[in-house]
């Protein structure tokens, strides 16, 4: 099957009936696990990612030290159950390169040079994929890096735009990934400052800057998101451990 099996609009609209400038629907939770220190779940359409941070902790092996910064470590890895034909488990060149495309977006932000000589470790781990796992992987992994209480400069937010039948689309889903004319992923600061910026397939320039501008306003959306769900996580702890401290003066 190929791009020109496929229709990917009907009445103007997307296979999964969305706008061409629409995100699919995000679910962002802060905080899932227990013995991580930070953790994010997040569902962006039909991909289910997690994200856990342990550290800044001492380096092993000790060789890798850094004596002035941190080292930060990210590691992608998608389920064998994540993907239709199931997955050989373990690492693949795929799994190597988006492990370092995403410590790359968000190295940036981190202050590593608080804590000389450790680590911080990100996992992601794809439980369901449907295109757009390493955005979605950067998006937890921002916020669970936030919830780990790692300073950082900002946060990272992450959003893919594409091409099928000669449009421009936001947040392409698995059909319009495997069978389009282009992908092109994004990371950034909420400040626009790119972190990530991959592309396959084929784009004019206009395209490309159309393609760039609707991914960024995608990540500016996302961001709002991402921000939204530490926010409350935060301020249901401030209450609750307030409603604590008054229970505990009655
Ligand atoms: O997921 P992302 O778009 O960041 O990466 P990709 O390499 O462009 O993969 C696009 C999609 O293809 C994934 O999200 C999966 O839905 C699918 N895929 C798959 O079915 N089996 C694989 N071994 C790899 C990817």
């Amino acid at each position: 099957m190929d791009e020109s099996d496929i229709s990917f609009f009907k009445d103007g609209l997307r296979l999964d009936g969305r706008r061409a400038d629409q995100l699919r629907p995000i679910k962002i939770e802060v905080g899932v696990l227990a013995r991580a220190d930070g953790s994010c779940y997040i569902e962006m359409g039909g991909n289910k990612v997690i994200a856990a941070v342990y550290g800044p902790r001492e380096v092993h092996p000790r060789h890798l030290q850094e004596i002035t910064r941190a080292i930060v470590r990210y590691r992608y890895n998608m389920a064998s159950f994540s993907v239709e034909e199931r997955k050989r488990p373990g690492p693949d060149r795929r799994s190597h390169e988006l492990s370092k495309v995403s410590r790359e977006a968000l190295e940036p932000v981190i202050l590593t040079s608080f804590f000389p000589r450790s680590v911080i470790d990100v996992f992601v781990e794809v439980l369901q994929a449907d295109a757009g796992t390493r955005t979605a992987g950067i998006n937890a992994a921002a916020v669970a890096l936030a919830d780990a209480g790692i300073p950082m400069k900002s946060m990272i937010s992450s959003c893919a735009a594409g091409k099928v039948e000669d449009t421009i689309v936001l947040d392409p889903m698995k059909e319009e990934d495997n069978f389009g004319q282009a992908d092109l992923p994004i990371a950034m600061t909420p400040n626009g400052d790119i972190t990530l910026m991959q592309m396959d397939g084929n784009l004019t320039p206009d395209e490309f800057h159309g393609a760039v501008e609707m991914a960024m306003k995608g990540a500016r959306d996302i961001y709002e998101l991402q921000r939204k769900a530490l926010v409350d996580k935060y301020s249901k702890m401030v209450e609750k451990t307030g409603q604590e401290e008054v229970h505990a003066c009655d």
